[in-house]
């Protein structure tokens, strides 16, 4: 194992590269299984949640064979096994995707309950209703889902969303696109990864509209056919950096982006006093003078993402007065307070309510990782420390980051690996 060690203090400049987004990786390369044919996918994350997908996607018996390291080829022709074991799936969240990929495909998926970050409660039942809403029977038995399409196969129909859930509304759209019939999603999710995935389906013959709007119109096809497509670039790993150059302060070019993706995140860090700069495909974040205080409230996309409150928080520590950030996605998302405060941070929480006093400095402590994102706010907060930090549990981080510490020390951060003798880390990430 290993740990991160970050001497703080340091303004940044430079340039950063940003890569795939995470979270359409991750619902993309399972419905690379619904295509009779081979794909190939650019712009894929280094990260361990995407090994993870494919050494399952490998052992249901996909072909996949990488052309270099972003780029991943899958041959779905010769699937065997629509039963995807524990011990892979419950090690992350978007293991769900399989059970509509295999659904949509076979006609039958047996995919152990997911696992991923503790936020709190993560149900699934929006999913498993959506499965329902299509014809199929869906069963919980000893920890697995056992879904079974009817003989005739899944049948189209309309599913209004209790929830604009990200995760159904991309079940749905996988357990959809080869069934008989129509399908509507109504409330459906915004975010960029739903646009994503139904523009890879899209490519490969499949017949999605309104993926962006809250409507969503699928007409189900016979057939995918393969094809190649580059996923969009990571949102969350762009904001992550803008607010990395927001709390340690200096100049970075922040590569390969989406700018329009960035508006929610962008429009807080201008508040606070960053300049942000869109350049086509890329956007400059300068910040020299003072932050000032803002208030956050975490929504489904085109709000604030939740998957930017910890980064923001960290970076609202060192802001000149009293802060108010309201989660609104996650009941537990403010687990990092407890390490935060370790480095000075003046922070209360009342439920999901966080108020942040700021201070004038935070001061470097030995931290532990307890989520991916907590993580990464925890590099933050540790690059705009004065003295040494030390983040152990970095296998949190790197589900979701690609070449962290690289790219950190590219802009001139005093980041490094260093072993990490801890045998308690160390069995900790084994169970993920
Ligand atoms: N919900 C239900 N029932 C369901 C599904 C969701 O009640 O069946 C509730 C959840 O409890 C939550 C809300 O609906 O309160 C939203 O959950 P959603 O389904 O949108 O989240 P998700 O699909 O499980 C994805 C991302 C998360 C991100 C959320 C919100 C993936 C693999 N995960 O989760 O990403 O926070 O959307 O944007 O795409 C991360 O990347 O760090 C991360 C946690």
């Amino acid at each position: 194992m290993q740990k991160y060690v970050i001497k703080g203090g340091k303004p940044l400049y430079g340039e950063i590269e940003i890569g795939g987004a995470k979270n359409a990786a991750v619902a993309i390369l399972p419905a690379a299984l619904l295509v009779d044919g081979v794909c190939r996918i650019e712009n894929i994350p280094q990260i361990s949640d995407v090994t993870l997908i494919l050494r399952i996607i490998e052992e249901l018996g996909a072909e996949v064979r990488f052309l270099n390291k972003n780029t991943v080829q899958i041959d779905s022709t010769h699937i065997t096994s629509c039963h995807v074991p524990d011990e892979l799936s419950r090690k992350m969240r978007a293991s769900y995707y399989l059970i509509g990929a295999l659904l949509g495909r076979f006609g039958q998926a047996v995919v152990s309950m997911p696992g991923g970050c503790d936020l709190g409660s993560r149900p699934i039942d929006l999913h498993i209703r959506s499965f329902e809403s299509l014809g199929a029977k869906v069963d919980v038995v000893s920890g697995y889902v056992h879904a079974t399409a009817p003989e005739q196969g899944l049948h189209g129909t309309t599913i209004y969303m209790d929830q604009a859930s990200v995760g159904a509304t991309m079940n749905t759209i996988l357990a959809a696109a080869c069934s008989n019939g129509r399908t509507v999603i109504e409330n459906a999710a915004k975010e960029p990864h739903i646009v994503d995935l139904a523009n890879f389906l899209n490519s490969m013959g499949a017949d999605i509209r309104g993926a962006g709007t809250d409507v969503i119109r699928i007409h189900g096809v016979q057939h995918l056919h393969g094809g190649s497509y580059s996923i969009i670039p990571d949102q969350i790993e762009a904001g992550t950096y803008m607010a990395a150059v927001t709390a340690a302060g200096g100049d970075v070019l922040i590569r390969n982006v989406i700018p329009k993706h960035l508006d929610c995140i962008t429009a807080k860090l201008v508040e606070m006093g960053a300049q942000v700069e869109e350049m086509g495909d890329a956007v400059r974040v300068t910040r020299t003078g003072a932050l000032k205080r803002v208030n956050i409230k975490t929504m489904p996309y085109p709000g604030f993402p939740t998957d930017m409150q910890p980064q923001i928080s960290a970076c609202l520590c060192v802001a000149e007065g009293t802060s108010v950030v309201n989660e609104g996605i996650w009941e537990n998302r403010y687990r990092y307070v407890g390490e935060f405060r370790r480095m000075g941070a003046q922070i209360q929480v009342d439920g999901k309510i966080a108020v942040i006093e700021g201070v004038n400095r935070l001061m470097g402590a030995s931290l532990r990782a307890c989520d991916l994102r907590a993580g990464a706010a925890m590099v933050i907060a540790g690059l705009a420390a004065h003295g040494e930090t030390e983040i152990s549990r970095i296998f949190y981080i790197e589900r979701g980051y690609e070449n962290l510490v690289e790219k950190l020390q590219g802009v001139g951060a005093d980041i490094r690996l260093v072993e990490d003798g801890n045998e308690e880390t160390q069995r900790e990430a084994d169970v993920g």
